[in-house]
């Protein structure tokens, strides 16, 4: 089934590439969606989405709980981020992909569109951190668990104001940050590709980037931790609502994806430091892929494709 959730991004990326750099956020996002949407509704499944672009009053297409694929097959659990980096894409910047992952049904967390603090590792790293520990013990634990010196770990940042606190922690301990705009999956990603050179991922973002994070890292067996982070009394109602009756609690991996039968997969709309964006050439279009699966064990390919 992987092949099929590969060409929803493909063909989402595609969409959405016409948009590049046109300031135009919205439309870039339109595109992306009614493709993925499209590519979604060939796949034999009963698909749900639990991560989509928002509730169905507000989203015509992929809203939270629509229903998806021929409705023959297995059900599915689906997390969609047409162009994660929407702002990226309308400013013709680095890092915008369009990104999916599935479970089985069931198994995905259904997560408020909210803030929520996160912490990414790759496989060696896994088991050796935690969201509650200081920054500095876990840089610590990173660089003992990967046999480097703290000199030598690079923590990945969204260049936020809300983050100077924390970056000022991991530079006080020796490490390097290695600071992003936007786009925080494919930096959480990175943490367990060892080309990526990135040792842990860690700062607030978005809740719903998070789960699709999540799926991807436990693809890759490393550790995805978090916690939601409501900013007012509304999203502490919408936590509850959502089965959440404890908003502060710490998720594990096993909370946000329950099950390994599961898989990731994104395609680069623009150049990226995990994927080369959409190209044109002689009318065809030429897609970079990244599709990580889980299965009896953790697998990941990169995919090149004329369409
Ligand atoms: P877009 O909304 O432009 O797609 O940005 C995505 C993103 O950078 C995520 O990767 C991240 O989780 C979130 O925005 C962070 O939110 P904020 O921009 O409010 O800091």
């Amino acid at each position: 089934m992987y092949m099929d959730f590969l060409a929803v991004t493909q063909q989402a990326a595609i969409a959405a590439s016409l948009w590049i750099g046109k300031g135009r956020k919205q439309e870039a996002d339109e595109a992306g969606t009614a493709a993925m949407r499209e590519n979604m509704n060939r796949i034999g499944m009963r698909g749900r989405i639990v991560i989509g672009e928002g509730e169905m009053d507000e989203a015509p297409m992929l809203y939270i709980g629509e229903q998806l694929g021929t409705g023959q097959g297995p059900e599915v659990d689906i997390a969609v981020d047409p162009v994660e980096g929407t702002s990226l894409m309308a400013k013709g910047q680095d890092n915008a992909i369009a990104a999916i992952a599935a479970s089985s049904g069931g198994s995905l967390l259904h997560a408020p569109d909210m803030y929520m603090k996160k912490l990414a590792v790759g496989p060696q790293a896994a088991g050796r951190v935690h969201l509650d520990w200081p920054m500095s013990e876990n840089v610590l634990s990173v660089a003992d668990a990967l046999g480097k010196k703290v000199s030598e770990v690079t923590v990945m940042i969204q260049d936020r104001p809300r983050h100077e606190r924390l970056i000022r922690e991991v530079l006080d301990t020796g490490a390097r940050v290695r600071l992003f705009s936007d786009g925080d999956v494919t930096g959480a990603i990175a943490t367990a590709l060892e080309e990526c050179s990135v040792d842990m991922l860690a700062g607030t973002g978005g809740a719903p980037e998070g789960v699709l994070a999540a799926a991807a890292l436990r693809c890759l067996g490393g550790d995805f931790q978090a916690q939601l982070l409501p900013q007012h009394e509304g999203e502490v109602e919408r936590c509850i609502q959502m089965g959440l009756p404890k908003p502060g609690t710490i998720l594990t991996l096993d909370d946000m994806v329950r099950s390994d039968d599961c898989l990731f997969v994104a395609t680069g709309i623009t150049d990226g430091m995990l994927l080369q964006g959409v190209r044109r050439r002689n009318g065809a279009a030429l897609t970079h892929s990244f599709i990580a699966y889980r299965g009896s064990h953790a697998r990941y390919q990169f995919i090149e494709s004329y369409h």
